[in-house]
């Protein structure tokens, strides 16, 4: 897809899970146009550097070795530790080069869910991850009130046609529900607002049964931190929680990353989702992405739409905000001398 902004986006975006980076391991990754190597040190510490040696250039995460807390690389044996700087030598063991440096991408666990920062210059993180757990805090459950939401209830979608910015618009897009989800009601934008990098939307689904167009059956509380992702809770008649995010894989694709953690039966003390649950939740939840990537995946870009009234005001509100994540400006936008 074509889009007049950059896929270098700023911010948090999901790289994967915890569980597919095991203790050891290292682990080749591609995001925002660079080769990355992932590795899960012998502590459990999970690091993200820049893939190239900086001695002769082999890709460390094929084939890299993690070692205490480096990586080595499999052409010579140099060692990389987790501040990117090269710590150890092999045939001059007491004098390493410090001054040589891979680039680190600050990475951070929740819930078994992988986040890593992006910022075209290298700059550290300038907003905290949300926490999906206590972002709306009057909900009250905690995780382990929730069956685990890897591997059951996770799906990827690899390098697909998708900037973060569709998705995003897709969460003030509520007359799409009827046509792309089968919905037999029409959600409402009940609530939006800006607060820094988050945009947060309520979308209310009315209560078929009600003759009080006001009465709602289902509330859906979504928060988008940055572009990355949006962390939603659902509040009356199903309440779970998940995370939808999408990730710029280099400038025309996406890898796209759905979970969600699904209410416990009662009385049920494992994390592992029951088979009846497991069916109900796959059948009805997981195929909501590729609904929309059907659309996605043959969408063009329209800068300027005609919406319809009610859509207006918080599409382009929408817009507006996400122009604070393009700090450089699109791969091939015309350089002007003038
Ligand atoms: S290329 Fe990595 S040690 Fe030589
Ligand atoms: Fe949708």
């Amino acid at each position: 897809m074509k889009v007049p902004f950059t896929w270098k986006v700023t911010g948090w975006f999901v790289i994967g899970w915890s569980a597919e980076f095991p203790v050891g391991e290292s682990r080749a990754l591609h995001y925002f146009g660079e080769e990355l190597a992932a590795y899960r040190d012998e502590s459990g510490e999970l690091h993200v550097l820049s893939a190239h040696c900086r001695h002769l250039g082999a890709h460390i995460g094929h084939g890299g070795k993690v070692v205490g807390d480096c990586i080595e690389c499999p052409f010579h044996g140099w060692r990389w530790g987790p501040d990117g700087s090269n710590r150890y030598i092999p045939y001059q063991p007491d004098r390493p080069n410090r001054a040589l440096k891979l680039r680190v991408y600050p990475v951070q666990e929740q819930h078994g869910v992988v986040f890593l920062w992006h910022q075209p210059d290298g700059k550290p993180p300038q907003w905290e991850l949300p926490d999906i757990f206590t972002k709306f805090p009057e909900f009250g459950a905690g995780p382990d009130e929730y069956y685990r939401a890897f591997p059951e209830f996770s799906r990827k979608a690899d390098r697909e046609p998708v900037h973060p910015q569709i998705v995003a618009e897709n969460g003030p897009d509520s007359s799409h529900f009827r046509y792309v989800h089968g919905a037999s009601v029409t959600p409402v934008c009940l609530d939006w607002q800006m607060v820094d990098n988050e945009w947060r939307f309520l979308t209310g689904w009315p209560d078929a049964r009600s003759d009080d167009p006001s009465e709602m059956s289902l509330r859906i509380h979504s928060h988008f931190s940055g572009l990355g992702f949006a962390i939603s809770a659902f509040e009356g008649v199903q309440n779970h929680r998940l995370i939808f995010a999408c990730t710029p894989v280099d400038d025309e694709t996406s890898d796209l990353f759905y979970s969600i953690w699904w209410p416990r039966n009662p009385g049920d003390s494992s994390d592992v989702p029951p088979e009846d649950v497991r069916a109900q939740v796959e059948r009805r939840f997981l195929v909501t992405v590729f609904e929309d990537l059907n659309i996605w995946r043959y969408q063009q870009y329209v800068e300027k739409p005609p919406l319809a009234k009610i859509d207006a005001e918080p599409y382009m509100a929408m817009r507006q905000w996400a122009k604070q994540f393009y700090e450089v400006p699109p791969a091939d936008a015309v350089v002007s001398n003038a």
